[in-house]
């Protein structure tokens, strides 16, 4: 056994021991091969004596009302090899129960003689076979060894996700495939798209050709161009939805705007000087012409009326961000009305709270030195993605090539996202961190940036903030490895895991 496993066993061993009275060590000299190691932590697991080997075939019960998790189980059971019949010894079973102390999201897990899987909810059940897979192996074996358990789980907040910027730097449909996958491994449960910004509009809209044929073809320098059709995002939305993830789609409106200036010149004030599309890493300098509201809240309504069309997510997030303009605070209030009268709720980055909103409206707070206490005290709920924490187009350590550090010279690595408390912010509905793409042009880039600190921020929203540990974290994503790697992850080598033996470059 090398020195890292060792690490890594005494970790799953501390951390096997949540919520538990049974002596971790009794436990470990039983079965150290099957301990289990989840991210998110779950929020009580009780480790039983012993093992349930699996081998060949498995018989399934599973609720009609659960075709999501059905799939995924039947996914994660076919990669592994095992079949379903309905003579084999052991079953998997998934059941809708009423009890209202799972939530929506919660589910219980108990490997015993057989597996039983329950939920109140598809989406929770989909969740406890996501546990499932990450107790079994990543792996092709010819018998599974699982540790016997009962978890019981709820997420502490109901808002885990990711902000993915594919206007800068565009991603493509299967990339975005590949990451909802991952992120569903993880229980993370919306993918944010900053569809538009100066650099590229990324999204097709009817009433404007436009935006995407020429707002569509140009991209940050050295970036990739490129946009999304509406049929191509609506199967974007149905992927992610059988995945237990929402995509909170964004336009982001009226600053960064480059793109739509350029496409459609009546949209901008200036009409001589600013109107090339723009592939440069400044911000603050477009802006739509508010002055004209007979041209500019048409297109606005018309854009929304066309994302809402595409996107069934409640909120929809209409920017807001880094744009100071004497009617500002008018747009906002009117952006806002617009979406709520469509009935769907706004959320706008943290300057919008100067505006004039309902309570309901939501906010993401970005820099850390923000003064968002005005709009907690009015009980504006926000999403957290304090930028020295989650700005993941931060190096994962200080001075990593092609990421920023304006936010934090030192960079983000995995161990400062993990030390995030959500808990001082009394209207947070969890948490969410942002990849902006200016330095960001290829998947393997892309890989980088996001794992494993996405899986540390999946751990930061879902995991009682009292019972987690960036020790016990860093044992059990440790020991996770294989599933990245059997995803095809090309994730940053990070020494705290113990990643980086492999001399990978970064
Ligand atoms: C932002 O980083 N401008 C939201």
């Amino acid at each position: 056994m090398s020195i890292h496993h060792n690490v890594l066993l005494l970790g799953l061993l501390t951390i096997a021991c949540v919520g538990c009275s049974q002596s971790p060590t009794a436990f470990a000299a039983d079965t150290p091969a099957t301990v289990a190691h989840l991210v998110p932590l779950p929020q009580s697991m009780q480790p039983q004596q012993g093992e349930l080997h699996l081998s060949g075939a498995v018989k399934l019960d599973v609720d009609a009302a659960a075709p999501n998790a059905r799939r995924a189980l039947e996914e994660a059971l076919s990669g592994l090899g095992v079949a379903t019949d309905d003579s084999a010894k052991t079953q998997i079973s998934l059941q809708l129960v009423d009890d209202a102390s799972l939530g929506e999201e919660g589910y219980r897990l108990v490997v015993g003689d057989d597996i039983r899987l329950s939920a109140s909810s598809d989406v929770g059940l989909l969740y406890a076979v996501q546990s499932l897979r990450q107790l079994l192996p990543a792996q092709l074996q010819p018998e599974y060894r699982l540790p016997r358990v009962e978890i019981n789980d709820v997420p502490a907040y109901g808002w885990r996700g990711l902000s993915l910027d594919v206007a800068r730097s565009f991603l493509s449909v299967d990339y975005l495939e590949k990451t909802i996958d991952r992120m569903a491994f993880f229980k993370l449960n919306r993918l944010h798209l900053h569809l538009t910004d100066d650099q590229g509009w990324r999204i097709e809209i009817k009433a404007y050709p436009k935006l995407t044929e020429i707002g569509g073809a140009s991209a940050v320098e050295g970036g990739r161009s490129g946009f999304y059709t509406q049929d191509e995002l609506k199967h974007l939305v149905a992927y992610a939805q059988a995945r237990g993830i929402t995509i909170v789609p964004e336009v982001d409106l009226p600053g960064h705007t480059q793109a739509a200036l350029a496409s459609y010149n009546e949209l901008a004030c200036d009409d001589v000087t600013n109107l090339a599309p723009y592939s440069g890493l400044e911000v603050g300098f477009s802006v739509l012409c508010l002055e004209k509201p007979d041209v500019v809240y048409p297109f606005v309504r018309t854009v929304l009326e066309e994302v809402l069309a595409i996107f069934p997510s409640q909120e929809i997030h209409v920017g807001g961000d880094e744009i100071k303009h004497p009617l500002y605070a008018d747009f906002v209030s009117r952006a806002a009305a617009m979406v709520d009268e469509m009935g769907r709720t706004a959320i706008f980055w943290e300057e919008a709270s100067v505006g004039d909103t309902k309570p309901n409206v939501l906010f993401q707070f970005w820099n850390d030195g923000y003064d968002i206490a005005a709009a907690v005290e009015e009980g504006h709920p926000l999403v957290l993605s304090p930028c020295s924490y989650f700005y993941i187009d931060h190096g994962n350590y200080a001075g990593q090539p092609q990421t920023y550090d304006w936010c934090r010279k030192e960079g983000v690595p995995l161990a400062r996202l993990y030390s995030f408390d959500p808990s001082p912010f009394k209207t947070a509905v969890g948490i969410e961190a942002a990849l902006w793409t200016e330095l960001v042009h290829t998947d393997a880039a892309a890989d980088n940036r996001l794992w494993p600190r996405l899986a540390a921020a999946a751990e930061v929203a879902w995991s009682p903030g009292g019972k987690r540990s960036y020790e016990g974290f860093v044992q059990r994503m440790g020991a996770l490895r294989p599933h990245l790697d059997a995803m095809g992850v090309q994730y940053h080598p990070e020494p705290d895991l113990g990643w980086d033996e492999a001399g990978r470059e970064d």
